[in-house]
């Protein structure tokens, strides 16, 4: 599917996402040729600023954080594209002025009316937003096949189960759930993607895609980075709420899905649906066992000592929200049944580094796995998300010699040297597909509810265990002593990245 004519409006467009994802995401679209042929974006935002103004901003967002440079030649045809309107998003004003841009814009370009509205914007004025998009008409009704509007909604999509709820209704009373594309920007990624691919184009590994030969699958997302300057909201997020609700638990669904029959939107996320109803609930009897949070100390990164999490900008001094968690998931269904999902993410870790590593039950104990002091080590699958996007696979291998010795190799794919560096970033991807109309890779509100259902039983548990200090790790190591003994007890042990 071709993204379609429209135009599309950024709520918040002067803010950072803006800058630094959305117009340059939109720019590198645009060198590529993968816009739609009448094309125009509006930025709205509070800032008193006009179209030239924009221009700019947009020029040193593109300077500093597209994957490709500013092509002077190339530029006054894109900056033409941009416009721009301030304006406060709770003043009805706002949104006729909006009415009328939008239908200029419509005229200039040759564009049928089409809208994509960009809620990058803090949750709290999602719901006056959609209310007065609707009220101004500016919704048309999901019946009028002449035209659409659709609406990106960015995260957090709530707190918690019932906030995600009532945001969930309040898109639902203004839009049709064919019109709501909620973003996780981890669907976008290529690596990602291609977990289907690998999966479903390949005849070697569905066939041990199971309990039979899968041994114990672990999941890592380490960064790298601190807080930043954004403890105001990540002070009252944490880890599992930031990082596992949304990414990590749609990394989980496309590991573990069943083989989808067609590539259509909801056959896939039925299947992805499918693995959140399986997930086995993490109860105050095993929280415990189940899940290390932690939160990181003072330490060393990137050539500098580096503050703890209590001591950065904007965290109080007794703060107890965790900047790494550790889980052991299991999916009660009849593929994974037994089969322990570790999962670890964390800020302040050793290095940026996302990985999905798929761990295959060892061979018989003969011929070269006779003997139990020297087991020899099992196939592992490894799916490298980023930086070094790639997949690799540890196989057995005799070591030249009259001995018979057995040495683990790696078969290595990476994106970097087969295809290039320049694979398109999951912004650009994941808003053609909007334009397109395609919401594969966007998460249907049974998603969103449902991960929450899973998490918020381990909020509870913590919650009523009035946690008053939390383990730590020191900054720039890879995470907490007791998540190592998580996983050590049942005789794993965490993938060396
Ligand atoms: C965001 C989180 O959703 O994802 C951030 O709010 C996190 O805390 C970021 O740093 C990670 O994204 P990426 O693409 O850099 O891995």
């Amino acid at each position: 599917q071709l993204a379609q004519p429209c135009i599309l409006v950024i709520f918040g467009g002067g803010g950072d996402l803006s800058k630094r994802k959305l117009i340059p995401a939109i720019y590198n679209q645009s060198l590529d040729g993968g816009l739609p042929a009448s094309f125009a974006l509006l930025g709205l935002a509070l800032q008193e600023m006009d179209d030239q103004g924009y221009r700019q901003f947009a020029r040193e967002g593109i300077e500093s954080f597209s994957r490709q440079p500013l092509d002077e030649q190339h530029w006054p045809d894109f900056e033409r594209l941009l416009h721009y309107e301030p304006g406060s998003f709770t003043d009805p004003q706002t949104y006729q002025r909006l009415k009328q841009r939008l239908e200029e814009i419509d005229q200039t370009f040759g564009i049928p009316g089409n809208r994509v509205f960009y809620l990058a914007i803090p949750p709290s004025l999602i719901e006056t937003c959609v209310q007065n998009l609707n009220d101004a008409g500016l919704v048309y009704p999901v019946e009028d096949a002449q035209h659409f509007s659709r609406v990106i909604v960015e995260k957090p999509i709530g707190h918690d189960l019932q906030s995600a709820r009532q945001v969930n209704d309040v898109l639902g009373r203004n839009l049709d759930e064919s019109q709501i594309y909620r973003i996780d920007h981890y669907l976008g990624k290529e690596t990602v993607q291609n977990i289907l691919a690998m999966r479903f184009g390949n005849t070697i590994f569905e066939p041990l895609w199971n309990r039979k030969y899968i041994e114990h699958v672990q999941i890592t997302v380490a960064e790298a980075e601190g807080v930043g300057t954004r403890a105001g909201y990540y002070d009252h997020a944490g880890a599992l709420r930031d990082m596992v609700q949304n990414h990590i638990l749609q990394l989980l669904t496309l590991i573990a899905m069943e083989p989808p029959w067609s590539m259509k939107a909801d056959v896939i996320r039925d299947h992805r649906q499918n693995v959140l109803n399986c997930l086995r609930p993490i109860t105050p009897e095993i929280v415990n066992q189940h899940v290390v949070r932690a939160q990181y100390g003072p330490g060393y990164h990137g050539g500098f000592d580096v503050p703890g999490y209590r001591r950065e900008e904007g965290v109080g001094p007794d703060s107890t929200t965790e900047t790494y968690v550790a889980l052991k998931v299991f999916i009660d269904n009849w593929r994974w049944a037994g089969v322990p999902f570790y999962i670890r993410t964390g800020k302040r870790m050793t290095k940026r580094a996302s990985e999905i590593a798929v761990h295959f039950r060892g061979v018989p104990p003969v011929l070269f796995n006779a003997d139990p002091s020297h087991p020899i080590e099992q196939n592992v699958l490894a799916l490298s998300i980023q930086p070094n996007e790639g997949l690799s696979l540890r196989i057995s291998t005799k070591l030249p010699g009259p001995k018979v010795r057995i040495f683990p190799v790696k078969m290595d794919f990476r994106y970097g040297s087969t295809f290039g560096d320049q694979s398109p970033e999951a912004y650009e991807r994941l808003m053609l597909d909007v334009m397109a109309g395609d919401a594969t890779l966007f998460m249907r509100r049974d998603a969103v509810e449902s991960s929450w259902m899973f998490i918020e039983n381990i909020l509870d548990a913590w919650n009523s265990s009035g946690v008053r200090w939390l383990p730590e790790y020191t900054a720039g190591t890879w995470g907490p002593v007791e998540a190592e003994r998580m996983i050590e007890n049942d005789d794993f042990r965490w993938r060396l990245l």
